[in-house]
């Protein structure tokens, strides 16, 4: 569809939701990808219609990613790597246990930060590529009833900022690192949160369709850029709730039962929110 990649891609999480959606769009515009995942067996199945290429991988693993970042670079040379592997607790973050906590900061931002550096390990030598990190508005905002995702998040877009700026400084001037930061999705990290609460705040704005989401994805694998929202009002809005956190706090009661409405419409809609 477009100029041919220069190299592959990989994608983390793709077995389902919106990493297989990523990998479809990738293929699409000519990259050849290498889908991951923890789970083994869905990842192998997912990948058959976009090259059959597929490893288990648990994003927790740091030489692990190292392993799958030198196959692919091995392979065709190592052009993107999406960090989208990621996962969701909802609730007061007293009520989840020490190891729930340390899973979601382990998957959502020490993940990202082995593919990361794992990518990088062959993009620095190399002098090109892009790592692409599948992030959230919950990294731009505090997000209540999503506090420690909020939280895993916010770290990755301070890595993902801080370590373009590292490279930069050391020379690297085509290799960038990218964030993208969507609204609600609907996928299965969602299908079982429309009864939840706490979950409100994951459908307080546009309840995206993974294909949409991917297909950004694509053109910012293009065209690399620090932080982008979908859709990109929605990032200014919620940056603004940032810079004025006491306002934000006295909207809170507000902005959730609006989250709840979203949970309503969605469960009327049914399972297609296109
Ligand atoms: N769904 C949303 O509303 C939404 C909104 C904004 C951002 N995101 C982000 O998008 C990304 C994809 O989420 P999704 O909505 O497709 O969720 P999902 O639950 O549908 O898919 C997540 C995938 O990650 C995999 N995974 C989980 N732990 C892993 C690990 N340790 N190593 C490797 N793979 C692992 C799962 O097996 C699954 O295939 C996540 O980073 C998520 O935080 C989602």
């Amino acid at each position: 569809m477009t100029k041919p990649a220069p190299g592959a891609a990989v994608v983390t999480g793709a077995a389902g939701g919106l990493g297989r959606a990523v990998a479809a769009a990738l293929h699409a515009d000519g990259w050849p990808v290498l889908l991951t995942d923890v789970d083994a067996e869905a990842v192998a199945t997912a990948a058959g219609p976009f090259g059959g290429w597929s490893r288990p991988l648990d994003v927790r693993d740091e030489a692990a990613c190292a392993a799958v970042a030198a196959e692919a670079a091995g392979r065709h040379g190592l052009g993107l790597w999406v960090n989208n592997a990621g996962i969701l607790v909802t609730g007061p973050a007293w009520e989840h246990d020490a190891a729930t906590r340390r899973r979601v900061i382990e998957v959502n931002a020490l993940g990202a930060m082995n593919g990361t550096l794992a990518a990088l390990a062959v993009m620095r030598p190399q002098g090109h590529g892009h790592v692409l990190n599948v992030v959230s508005l919950a990294g731009l905002v505090a997000a209540p009833g999503e506090t420690v995702y909020a939280a895993s998040k916010h770290a990755l877009v301070a890595f993902s900022i801080g370590i373009q700026a590292d490279l930069r400084l050391a020379g690297h001037r085509d290799v960038h690192v990218s964030c993208l930061c969507p609204d609600g999705i609907w996928t299965p990290m969602l299908h079982d949160k429309l009864d939840e609460p706490a979950a409100a705040a994951s459908f307080t704005g546009t309840l995206l369709s993974p294909e949409r989401v991917a297909r950004r994805a694509a053109r910012l694998a293009r065209r690399p850029r620090a932080v982008v929202s979908v859709p990109r009002w929605r990032g200014a809005q919620v940056r603004l709730f940032d810079a004025l956190p006491g306002a934000a706090l006295r909207l809170t009661p507000l902005i959730l039962a609006a989250g709840r409405a979203g949970q309503r419409r969605q469960r009327r809609r049914g399972r297609d929110p296109r």
